[in-house]
Formats: structure tokens, C-alpha cells, sequence
């Protein structure tokens, strides 16, 4: 695991914005998985000030997402539909049609998981993963778990994790309970993993992250061991407990 220690929030988004630079002026049509959350939002910005200055193109990028809320149209300023229009495809020059988010549509969970393990299927091997990481160590909504999904699946939220997205939303209560989430096998189907995590909420889970040696259900993240070309960019702060 390469590890890139930066002062702050804003220089973390810079350093993540120039690894997908890199990937996506290697590829005619780079396959791009993307995340959600406060993390990626300041490489969202970079990338997009790049695109303004003309650094980079999205013309021929495909993107995947990671997960979406059970119940929550995609209109809904709390859906991650409507969190990646907003951050970066309404401000970038991707086509539509390159754009693969899960449907959280209550009605036909079913159908949205088959849908979606389909589109992986043919989408293949991404040239990068953008992750962020729970407080609980999460990795897109892969919860701890006796077991952990290979593939996309309906997930109920931990406690935790209701209480952590609380903050997007007016009350706790209105936090879905549920979420379709691409699972583990998917997520580590690409070249390059980039993990971004800010803050000291997120020591714990870095600490963990970085010193843990072992496989562990209970700490999805460590499921990114097995992978041999994982980057980590995060700040001082969710740096601190490293070592300690
Ligand atoms: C959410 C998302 C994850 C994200 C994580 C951390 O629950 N499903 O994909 O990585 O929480 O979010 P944040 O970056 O806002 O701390």
C-alpha cells in the first residue's frame, strides 16, 4: 500500500487529483469507479478545474458508482445520483450514456442488482477505483459483517453508519435504512485503488487500515490487502494515530 501523508483536506484533493490525471491521460476510454461522501468532494473540484483548463477530458470516460440509497429518488438532494451531478458530471463533458449509477428504486431492488452486476460485467476491469472509508471501516456500503458480499447487493445500514450520514440530512430518521451496494470482488476488480480519508473521525479506521494484517470481515476495508496496487491519500489528521 502506497501511503501519501498531506497537510490538509485541500492539498489531499489536489495530490488525489493528479493520480487520476495520470490514469486517465494513459487510456483512450478510461474506466473510472467513483465514490461518493465528503472525501472525494475537493478531487471532484480538482478534476473539474482541470477539465476548464483543458487537462483533461472526459469525452471517452466510462464511470461506475459505488452504491445509492434504498428509497431515495434521484432527484433528492440526498441521493448519490444527485450528489454526482451536481459535484462533477453536470460540469464536465461525459456523455450520459457512459454513466452507470445503482438504481435504489424501492419497487425492483431485484431487477436494479441484476441490472448492475450486468453493467460491472460489461463495463470490466476499471483503470481506477476512487474509495472513501467508514468510520467503521466501511468500504462503499459493505458494512462489518459475519459475511461480506462479493458482488452488488441490498444492504441494511449499521447503526453507525445511519448516524455518521446523518449530517446530510434534516434528521436522523430520515437517513434510509438500506442501500444497493457493489460488493467486494467488484470493487477490487480495477488497477489502481485510491482510498481518501480526512479528519480525525477517520483515525481509527486509517490506524487500522494501515497496521492491520489480517482479513477481517468485521473491518471491510482490510479486504483491500489483497489487492497489490492500493494508494492511500489522507491528511495529518486522519494520519494521527498511525504508529501509536
Ligand atoms: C458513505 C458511503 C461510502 C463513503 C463513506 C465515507 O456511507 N457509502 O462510499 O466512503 O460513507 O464517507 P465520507 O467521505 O463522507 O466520510
Amino acid at each position: 500500500m502506497k501511503i501519501i501523508v498531506c497537510k490538509n483536506y485541500e492539498e489531499m484533493s489536489k495530490k488525489a487529483a493528479m493520480v487520476v490525471k495520470d490514469v486517465i491521460g494513459r487510456y483512450y476510454r478510461p474506466k473510472l469507479g467513483l465514490a461518493t461522501g465528503s472525501s472525494p468532494e475537493g478531487l471532484y473540484k480538482e478534476l473539474v478545474k482541470m477539465y476548464e483548463s483543458n487537462d483533461i477530458n472526459f469525452l471517452n470516460a466510462e464511470t461506475v458508482n459505488l452504491d445509492e440509497y434504498v428509497g431515495i429518488d434521484p432527484e433528492n438532494p440526498q441521493s448519490y445520483h444527485y450528489y454526482m451531478q451536481k459535484n462533477f458530471f453536470d460540469k464536465i463533458n461525459i456523455r450520459k450514456e457512459n454513466i452507470h449509477i445503482p438504481s435504489g428504486s424501492e419497487d425492483k431492488l431485484d431487477e436494479a442488482v441484476r441490472d448492475y452486476n450486468e453493467k460491472l460485467d460489461y463495463v470490466g476491469r476499471r483503470d481506477i477505483q476512487i474509495l472513501g472509508i467508514g468510520e467503521n471501516g466501511h468500504i462503499a456500503f459493505n458494512e462489518p459483517a459475519f459475511k461480506l458480499n462479493l458482488r452488488t447487493s441490498i444492504v441494511e445500514l449499521t447503526e453507525d453508519t445511519v448516524k455518521a450520514n446523518s449530517r446530510f440530512f434534516e434528521n436522523e430518521e430520515d437517513v434510509p435504512k438500506r442501500a444497493i451496494s457493489m460488493g467486494i470482488k467488484d470493487i477490487l476488480n480495477a488497477e489502481v485503488i485510491l482510498i481518501l480519508a480526512s479528519g480525525a473521525k477517520k483515525q481509527k479506521a486509517v490506524k487500522e487500515l494501515i497496521e492491520g494484517d489480517r482479513l477481517d470481515t468485521k473491518f471491510p476495508a482490510s479486504m483491500l490487502h489483497i489487492h497489490n496496487n492500493v494508494v492511500l491519500v489522507i491528511d495529518e489528521d486522519a494520519y494521527g494515530l498511525v504508529g501509536k
